[in-house]
């Protein structure tokens, strides 16, 4: 009896202890993991794994494509550092995502995670209160004294957006308190649109408040410092109907924080154009195979690699991409290419070498100047490129490491027209022995009966 006891309490103390082992093991991983997302070389070794491998399927942002977006604060699979490492680990293989613990070691796969973690953007952990009796001075705008006020509620705030159209009557005022991720990035900013003249906005971040700067009307900056941070914004006033819209702004790029500015971007096109120099999106595409990459030429002639089957899937004139509602629905719906199509074919235009249909293995790419996809055919590695392109014809440039002797096979649909003035011509193919070891163009114009103008 008495040893049954004492028996059973020690299975419990083991239980006990094994639940706290392995409790306290995940928080050591959380804070090492923390740790490393600060070490600058950690974050860019992260970085180079993540923009060779995961790239295609999550977005070069990691704003999600295939597979979920991976900076804002929605975890499916859980979003502690432990649990990150724990998904990439794994894998989703049913879901097309392998365990990259066969992949990696582990200090790599700590390093893609640190690098995941540098990227965090947003609002984190809200609570808010609101305050009542606010009066408005339209001549002095100034702060009210929250001792004055009368406080009504204080809320745990469920939702990663800040939200300005919480229903209050009156003469109110809003505070919330949470944090805010701001990745590395030149010249952070918090942009508020659409604020009244008699309302009342104050930011701060990490303790101090953010200095406003006007930029026009009814639209101000406040520049805001890299990294993670306390966040508080107040908001008061006189119980109007418009709602002011807040982002962060990172560079081009417009990250809602309220309702009403997600509410208001899910409604706006997008339209991608390249205008001075080259545009890549790696997004969804209408009627494209996954895994393909647009490229936008400022010349406006686009067109889409595939990186799965390295071949050009797609070429279209004019703009690049409607990349619509995209922003804010994490990646699920299909850009629109815009402009007049001269094709878009599954198989698209590809290469075979000797006659062998090897599958190819995309590697990378790289820009400088017009992007290059880089990849592996038949144990030949091939880079390509647009080079030259005229309003009626885009020319790439094929360049390898070896093409001696080989016999290249340019396999293209029926709308489009494709020529090397060394190749010989067949019914959508075209075979070229380059004159050199190194590179060979081909030039793609639309067909006259092809499907121009048929989009
Ligand atoms: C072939 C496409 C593909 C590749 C490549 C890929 N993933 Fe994924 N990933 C997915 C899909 C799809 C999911 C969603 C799984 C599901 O539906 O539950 C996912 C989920 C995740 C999640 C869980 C997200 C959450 O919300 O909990 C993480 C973390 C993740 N991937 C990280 C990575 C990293 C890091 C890499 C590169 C080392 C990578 N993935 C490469 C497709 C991919």
């Amino acid at each position: 009896m008495f040893t049954a006891f004492i028996k059973s309490i020690t299975r419990c103390y083991f239980v006990y202890m094994l639940a706290l082992y392995s409790f306290q093991a995940q928080a050591n991983t959380d804070r090492e993991l923390m740790l490393r997302a600060s070490d600058q070389k950690a974050v860019a070794r992260g970085e180079k794994l993540y923009q060779s491998v995961c790239f295609g399927c999550h977005g070069l942002a990691l704003e999600g494509g295939t597979g979920f977006n991976l900076r804002d604060a929605v975890w499916v699979h859980g979003g502690r550092p432990s649990q990150i490492l724990e998904s990439l680990e794994r894998g989703f293989p049913d879901k097309g995502m392998m365990a990259f613990k066969n992949v990696y070691n582990s200090q790599s796969l700590k390093d893609i995670v640190a690098f995941i973690l540098a990227k965090q953007v947003g609002l984190r952990h809200l609570k808010y209160d609101v305050y009542d009796g606010f009066e408005v001075d339209e001549k002095k705008r100034q702060f009210p004294d929250l001792k004055k006020l009368k406080l009504i509620k204080s809320v745990n705030h469920h939702n990663k957006e800040l939200d300005f159209s919480i229903p209050i009557p009156g003469k109110t005022g809003i505070i919330y308190r949470g944090s805010i991720y701001v990745p590395k990035s030149e010249n952070p900013i918090i942009v508020v649109t659409k604020l009244g003249p008699a309302d009342i906005f104050k930011i701060s971040a990490a303790g101090r408040q953010l200095k406003q700067e006007k930029f026009n009307k009814s639209t101000w900056h406040y520049a805001i410092r890299p990294g993670r941070q306390r966040f508080e914004v107040a908001y008061f006033n006189e119980g109007r109907t418009r709602v002011p819209r807040l982002y962060l702004k990172l560079g081009e790029e417009l990250i809602p924080l309220n309702k009403a500015a997600s509410s208001f971007e899910k409604q706006s096109t997008y339209n991608i154009i390249a205008t001075s120099e080259a545009k890549v999106v790696r997004k969804k595409i209408d009627q494209l195979p996954i895994r393909s990459i647009a490229v936008g030429l400022p010349e406006k002639i686009n067109y889409a690699f595939n990186a799965k089957s390295c071949s050009i899937v797609g070429i279209w004139g004019d703009d690049l991409l409607n990349i619509g509602p995209n922003i804010a629905e994490r990646g699920k719906l299909a850009s629109i290419p815009l402009g007049n199509r001269w094709f878009y074919d599954n198989k698209g235009i590809y290469l075979t070498i000797d006659g062998q249909q090897a599958p190819c293995k995309y590697t990378k790419y790289t820009r400088k100047g017009s992007p290059e996809f880089h990849f592996i055919l038949d144990q030949v590695k091939l880079t390509l490129a647009a080079k030259r392109v005229t309003k009626t014809s885009i020319t790439f440039a094929v360049t390898s490491s070896n093409l001696k002797n080989k016999k290249i096979k340019l396999n293209f649909p029926p709308s489009v027209e494709v020529s090397n003035p060394l190749g010989n011509v067949g019914e959508n193919f075209l075979t070229i022995v380059p004159s050199g070891s190194r590179q060979f163009d081909f030039t793609v114009s639309p067909n006259s009966g092809g499907e121009r103008n048929a989009n």
